[in-house]
């Protein structure tokens, strides 16, 4: 699959334009949801802008036997996210919805714990058929941008983060942008 890389100044300034969004819509969040471990840079840079907590959730694909699932089946919550969650206004943040398979079950637990409201935001929305849904609980969703169907290199993910961001250069001279 063809591959687009993002540098952390890129994801620095998504992570900006999507928290003027959300404040633009009224929405205002007491607690931010990360989704581990994509989502943990993304609600950082959040955090800077909205200035509301953050609680990391994981999601784990093993079954009670510890066989590997191909579905999302257990999310691991860091602590009494029933009492931190009730009543309360979510921002779930994940860096890319490709499948929305995490997504959507991520919201689904989230719900189970009766929250006042669920926004979603993620930095990159793939534009391709979804296997999962966006709930219609889901008061609203902000994506940084909506992208083509290719493999999204993250620099929290680089070994060598020179080459990424020159493989970053390189396609944007390429796609003649900046
Ligand atoms: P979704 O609901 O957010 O669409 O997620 P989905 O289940 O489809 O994604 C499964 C895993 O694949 C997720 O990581 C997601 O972050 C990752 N993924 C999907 N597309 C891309 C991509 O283009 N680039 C990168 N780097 N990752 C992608 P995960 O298993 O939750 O692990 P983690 O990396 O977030 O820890
Ligand atoms: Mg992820």
């Amino acid at each position: 699959m063809e591959k687009v890389h993002y540098t952390y100044q890129d994801i620095h300034r998504t992570a900006k334009d999507i928290a003027g969004r959300v404040k633009a819509s009224g929405f205002a969040p007491d607690i931010i949801v990360a989704i581990g471990s994509g989502g943990f840079i993304p609600a950082r840079i959040l955090r800077t802008f909205l200035g509301k907590p953050i609680l990391a959730v994981g999601v784990a694909y093993y079954d009670d036997q510890d066989r590997p699932t191909e579905l999302p089946r257990t999310v691991q919550w860091i602590e009494e996210a029933e009492r931190k969650l009730a009543g309360k206004r979510i921002l779930l943040v994940d860096e890319v919805d490709d499948s929305r398979t995490t997504l959507e079950y991520c919201i689904r637990e989230l719900m189970r714990h009766r929250p006042a409201e669920i926004a979603v935001a993620v930095l990159h929305d793939k534009l391709k058929e979804k296997r999962g849904v966006i709930p219609p609980e889901v008061s609203r969703y902000f994506a940084g941008e909506k992208i083509e169907d290719r493999w999204v290199c993250y620099p929290w993910d680089a070994e060598d983060i020179d080459e990424h961001d020159a493989a970053r250069l390189a396609e944007g001279k390429a796609a003649g942008a900046s």
